[in-house]
């Protein structure tokens, strides 16, 4: 039996990449995997145990022994826990922990189709995937967006904050050493600014309808798994 149908969504920060893997997912009758809840999750059981987010072994201790239940808790959506995700998903050890579980979620032919979305998707877990879609838009729209959703959730914060924040996040995402956040050499560019959320998916559907018509010819003979030397 061939894989599942796998859309790659990366993008960065509060780009609106989630809502649109979420509306992709539900189009096509595939399931989803939002893959910054792993690394919310291996951040939130360190802080939890009052460890360090920079600290390498107590991250990768996190990371071997993830509880996934912990993956629904809406704590994850805190802004402190996904700074600490980002220093968290600086170890390679917690990166490695963490990739088997992605992909075989992006493989398990019990599946239709699977979208994840993330920061190294299209480069790194899944460099096949039949569709890559990179999303990005204007840091201070995406800082509002942020702003609005972490002060819905009643956090006390100002717009300003979640700028600088959002800026760093940006940094350490883009220049770390390892799987750093950039888009595939194949990826389709979204740029969401000033783009309404149903704006986006129009857009995404229409790439997702193209590619997929064309490839479904060449689509590859069952059993070609990931392919070993991804991009990053
Ligand atoms: O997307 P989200 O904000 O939930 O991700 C939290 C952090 O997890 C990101 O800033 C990034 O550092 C890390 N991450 C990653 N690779 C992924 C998904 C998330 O490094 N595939």
């Amino acid at each position: 039996m061939s894989r599942p149908v796998i859309i790659a969504i990366d993008g960065t920060f509060a780009s609106g990449k989630g809502t649109l893997a979420g509306k992709l997912a539900d189009h096509y009758g595939f399931d989803h995997l939002d893959t910054g809840r792993l690394y919310r999750a291996v951040a939130q059981t360190v802080l939890t145990r009052g460890g360090d987010p920079d600290d390498a072994a107590t991250a990768t201790g996190a990371a071997r022994t993830l509880d996934i239940a912990l993956l629904d808790d809406p704590v994850l959506k805190s802004g402190p826990v996904g700074a600490a995700a980002s220093r968290v998903a600086m170890h390679i050890p917690v990166r490695q922990a963490l990739r088997d579980f992605q992909r075989d979620f992006a493989t398990d032919t019990a599946r239709k189709g699977a979208v994840l979305d993330g920061r190294d998707i299209g480069t790194v877990i899944c460099p096949d995937a039949d569709v890559k879609l990179y999303i990005d838009a204007k840091p201070e729209q995406r800082a509002q967006r942020r702003y609005a959703e972490l002060t819905g959730y009643g956090e006390d914060i100002t717009y300003e904050s979640v700028l600088t924040q959002l800026r760093e996040r940006d940094h350490r995402d883009s220049t770390r050493a390892v799987a750093p956040l950039k888009p595939a050499k194949d990826a389709h560019l979204i740029d969401t600014t000033g783009l309404s959320v149903d704006g986006v998916f129009g857009q995404a559907v229409r790439l997702v309808d193209a590619i997929m018509s064309g490839s479904r010819a060449r689509r590859k003979p069952p059993g070609t798994g990931m392919r070993s030397t991804p991009d990053s």
